[in-house]
């Protein structure tokens, strides 16, 4: 396993550009499957998660070529509708694979999407949606098969806004007949993302990125092209990488109304935050402890907790951050204690008292964004940081320490020979 070696105390300054969505680049890739033919993305990101989901279409009968961050998706030779095992379990994403297979092929299979390093990760808000337009779901031994003679047009009611299941029920009801709304949708800019692919395909979708969307069925939709919006999450991760080193960054390339709550929380931590037309610049400030809670979009996204609770630790004061998205979001606390940070979690909710500074030490990335949380808390830390694990990181940030290198710091990947 790769791992990070970053020598602390340097002060990010300059420009960079984010890649992207992961968020976004999955459920399109997914809906790629909806018709036969030949799908064009542009700006994708070259992440271990979208090869895998790569793996999986080509598994399929797709075939696909990446020519840097275009990705060109040829379906007319896809007919299967089971997802195999080991890469479900490698990418529990892949259950936004049901709504386009079933939409196609009125039938799907796949293993039920063990959970992961956050949390159980349930399917039940999806079953539902997919049964609420004539499916029938069948889990058991582990597998999940779901059928359709017919997809009717229905009503879905969430109970929660879930983003997957909110995809998943717009894959599947574009080519059903009738029209499908969905209640309680999820809001998320990724689900805008989507939409707008889906209409460029010929499907009748309205509403996303409010609460409720329309879909009209359509009896055939063709291949499109798309270029996929830019990543929120990592233009968040940048800003806080600014932040927690007091420098003077600029995130450019992104959609700033995307991150609102991400700015209003920096500004009231009291960073200097400047916002143009598809930039954010953030310059040091006096840093004040915050609270903050995670919600469903527009609210502080659940992906970034971990990164803002690493610029917690060495802010004046206390906070209390609260994850009401994921059930065990806080594996970056162990790791961040072992730098001298003062942090006690009970239950979902982290309360942080900042120190003056942090050390280096070696911490291992226990998923994702914890593990950007890592990094972040590294570049601050007094001394030298080693980050175990850095295939976890690799899902979601596209080389970062290139990325983190562009605007001067010290931080190199030592590659792990197996
Ligand atoms: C998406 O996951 C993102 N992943 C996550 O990003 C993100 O954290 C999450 O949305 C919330 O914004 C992708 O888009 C690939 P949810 P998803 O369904 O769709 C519960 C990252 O780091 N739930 O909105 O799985 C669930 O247990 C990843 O990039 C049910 O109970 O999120 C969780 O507590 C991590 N039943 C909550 O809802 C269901 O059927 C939010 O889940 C579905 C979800």
């Amino acid at each position: 396993m790769d791992r990070f070696i970053v020598q602390g105390e340097v002060q990010l300054c300059g420009s960079i550009a984010v890649s992207g969505a992961k968020n976004a680049t999955l459920p399109v890739m997914a809906a790629s499957l909806l018709c036969s033919g030949i799908t064009v993305l542009h700006n994708v990101p070259n992440l271990r998660d979208i090869r895998i989901m790569q793996e999986i279409l080509t598994l399929l009968g797709a075939k696909i070529v990446r020519q840097q961050h275009t990705m060109i998706i040829d379906t007319t030779g896809v007919n299967k509708a089971e997802i195999p095992e080991n890469l479900m379990r490698e990418m529990r994403a892949s259950v936004f694979l049901m709504g386009p297979l079933l939409g196609r092929f009125r039938k799907v299979k796949l293993s039920y999407p063990g959970g992961c390093a956050i949390g159980p990760r349930p399917i039940n808000l999806h079953i539902k949606a997919l049964e609420k337009i004539g499916a029938t779901v069948i889990e058991s031994y582990g597998y999940i098969d779901a059928v359709s003679t017919k997809l009717t047009g229905g009503k879905i009611q969430f109970d929660f806004p879930s983003v997957g299941a909110t995809e998943n029920a717009m894959m599947a009801a574009v080519l059903a007949s009738g029209v499908t709304v969905i209640h309680n949708a999820a809001r998320e800019p990724e689900i805008i993302d989507l939409q707008a692919f889906l209409n460029k395909m010929g499907a009748k979708v309205y509403g996303a990125g409010t609460d409720t969307i329309r879909i009209e069925g359509v009896n055939k939709l063709n291949a499109a092209e798309h270029t996929i919006m830019p990543d929120r999450i990592e233009a968040g991760t940048f800003l806080l990488a600014g932040a927690i080193t007091s420098g003077d960054v600029v995130v450019e390339g992104i959609l700033p109304e995307y991150l609102f709550s991400v700015i209003d929380k920096l500004q009231e931590i009291g960073l200097q935050i400047d916002i143009g037309y598809n930039y954010i610049r953030v310059r040091a400030g006096e840093m004040r402890g915050v609270d903050v809670n995670t919600l469903p979009y527009p609210g502080f996204p659940t992906d970034l907790q971990a990164p803002l609770l690493s610029l917690l630790t060495i802010a004046k004061g206390s906070s209390i951050i609260t994850e009401t998205i994921f059930e065990n979001r806080f594996k970056h606390v162990d790791e961040l204690t072992r730098m001298g940070a003062r942090i006690k979690v009970e239950g979902r909710t982290a309360i942080v008292r900042g120190v003056n500074g942090l050390t280096g030490a070696i911490v291992s990335a226990p998923d994702l964004r914890a593990g950007g949380a890592l990094v972040l808390a590294a570049l601050a830390a007094k001394g030298t940081s080693e980050i175990e694990h850095v295939s976890h990181i690799d899902r979601g940030y596209e080389q970062l320490e290139v990325k983190l290198r562009s605007l001067g710091a010290n931080i190199y990947r030592l590659k792990q020979v197996t």
